[in-house]
């Protein structure tokens, strides 16, 4: 069975100005009005769902009950093997109430320490995208990005836990890319390079109407 489409108005389920603006960038051409939670004065709830997929899915399904629209949400996190995939869901929350990531990322290298692993500590970021409509239809979509953790961190740019994920393939860490580098949407058929950009790929090709031309 397809997707269903989205069109007209979305609510997104995220208070974070920065999420709204890419989303905005990406839906508007395909005709699809994005506003936010925050714009809507609808609450935040606590993500408790020990999944990515989950946690979006709670987000999105609150939202489109509070506000009657369909209603797209996000979860994602950095899961490093040699620590059974944390921190995973918690990856925002180990940055602490400052979001400190320089903190989370001592914190991981101080576990592998304590583990006694020995690299190549593989790892990768997972992200959860969900669209709920009102009469509570969902669709679910992931990204996934395979890498190694470095240490010493590398790279000033992009945010939590950049510095130390170089994807595979690749020489540089995602701290030292630039975030179109990051998340571009190549328009070619190819494979987008971070999770997030992998999951708004699947979202776009089986959810959004073509692009008026
Ligand atoms: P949330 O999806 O907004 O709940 O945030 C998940 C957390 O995972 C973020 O606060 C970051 O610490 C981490 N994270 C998710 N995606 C990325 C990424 O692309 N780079 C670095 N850290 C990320």
């Amino acid at each position: 069975m397809s997707a269903r489409k989205i069109e007209g108005r979305l609510v997104i389920a995220s208070h974070n100005p920065g999420k709204l603006w890419e989303l905005r960038q990406l839906l508007g051409p395909h005709g699809v009005d994005a506003v936010s939670a925050g714009e809507l004065g609808l609450p935040e709830p606590e993500e408790t769902e020990t999944t990515f997929r989950g946690n979006a899915l709670l987000k999105a399904r609150v939202a489109a009950q509070a506000s009657g629209l369909p209603a797209f949400a996000d979860d994602s996190g950095l899961c490093v093997d040699a620590l059974d995939g944390a921190p995973g869901v918690y990856s925002a929350r180990w940055g602490g109430e400052n979001r400190d990531f320089g903190a989370a990322i001592e914190r991981v290298e101080r576990e592998l320490k304590e583990r006694g692993g020995k690299p190549p500590f593989t790892a990768h970021f997972i992200c959860a995208l969900a669209i709920v409509w009102p009469d509570g239809h969902a669709e679910e979509f992931e990204g996934r990005v395979d890498g190694v953790l470095v240490f010493p961190k590398r790279g000033d740019k992009g945010f939590g836990y950049d510095p130390i994920f170089l994807p595979d393939g690749l020489d540089k860490t995602f701290g030292e890319m630039m975030s179109a580098e990051k998340h571009a949407l190549p328009g070619d058929g190819s494979i987008a390079l971070s999770h997030r950009a992998r999951a708004f790929q699947a979202l776009a090709r089986a959810s959004l109407g073509p692009r008026p031309s």
